[in-house]
């Protein structure tokens, strides 16, 4: 299962790779302007802590333009995976471009149709957005499920990439569908690890420890 963090922040995402078995950084243009760098600039830094990939996405709508961009961004790293959401623009663009050398990731996924064409069309990755569903009453973990079946049963090589995910209970849910990836905000990625439970278990240990040894080392002498 590769993990991404969701986010642009250097400091922030240096900070999560200290402790956790981070794979890659995925962007959109929203969260690139959060940081207000120049882009080329920004994505230097963020490469250099992309152990796999770093997702990038297009900011243009039509096929021309979104083609030029996945070109000039793949021609910065074989690293970088180029994001184009499954508009119809955006879906012409990912069947023109030779996916074999440029690899895609489709994104803005809101339906099982949308993933099975931009599956079909040659992406390597397929981003639903689990959140945003969930909040207009649909469900995004069904959604997951569904394109999970799909891609199985057809036999496609494309993964998934579980996106806009806002609550623990969300990974949970989406852990145990098999998917082969997911992002995660930098907020949702502390939240979903941290556990009071482990921190009193830990505080225990050294209560324990510290009341039958002298001093908090492994060759201590009994009190
Ligand atoms: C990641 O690839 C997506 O762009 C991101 O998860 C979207 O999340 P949001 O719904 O929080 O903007």
């Amino acid at each position: 299962m590769e993990l991404y963090v969701d986010s642009a922040n250097v400091k922030t995402i240096k900070e999560l790779k200290k402790w956790l078995p981070i794979d890659g950084v995925t962007v959109n243009p929203s969260i690139i302007s959060t940081e207000r760098k120049p882009l080329f600039k920004l994505l230097d830094e963020l490469l250099v802590l992309s152990d796999k990939y770093l997702h990038v996405q297009v900011i243009s709508a039509l096929k021309e333009d979104i083609i030029k961009e996945a070109e000039r961004l793949h021609s910065i790293s074989d690293k970088i995976i180029v994001k184009i959401p499954v508009s119809e623009q955006g879906l012409a663009a990912i069947k023109e471009i030779d996916t074999a050398r440029i690899k895609v990731t489709a994104t803005a996924i809101f339906s099982l149709t949308q993933a099975l064409s931009a599956a079909k069309a040659g992406a390597s990755y397929l981003a639903p957005y689990v959140s945003r569903l969930d909040s207009i009453e649909q469900s995004g973990v069904k959604l997951v499920k569904e394109m999970k079946y799909i891609i199985d049963k057809h036999q496609y090589l494309a993964k998934i990439i579980a996106a806009s995910i806002k609550t623990s209970n969300q990974v949970k849910e989406l852990l145990k569908t098999g998917v082969r990836a997911m992002t995660l905000s930098p907020e949702i990625m502390l939240q979903s690890h941290r556990h009071h439970l482990t921190d009193r278990a830990v505080a225990i240990f050294r209560e324990d420890w510290d009341s039958v040894y002298k001093k908090f080392e492994l060759d201590s002498e009994v009190k």
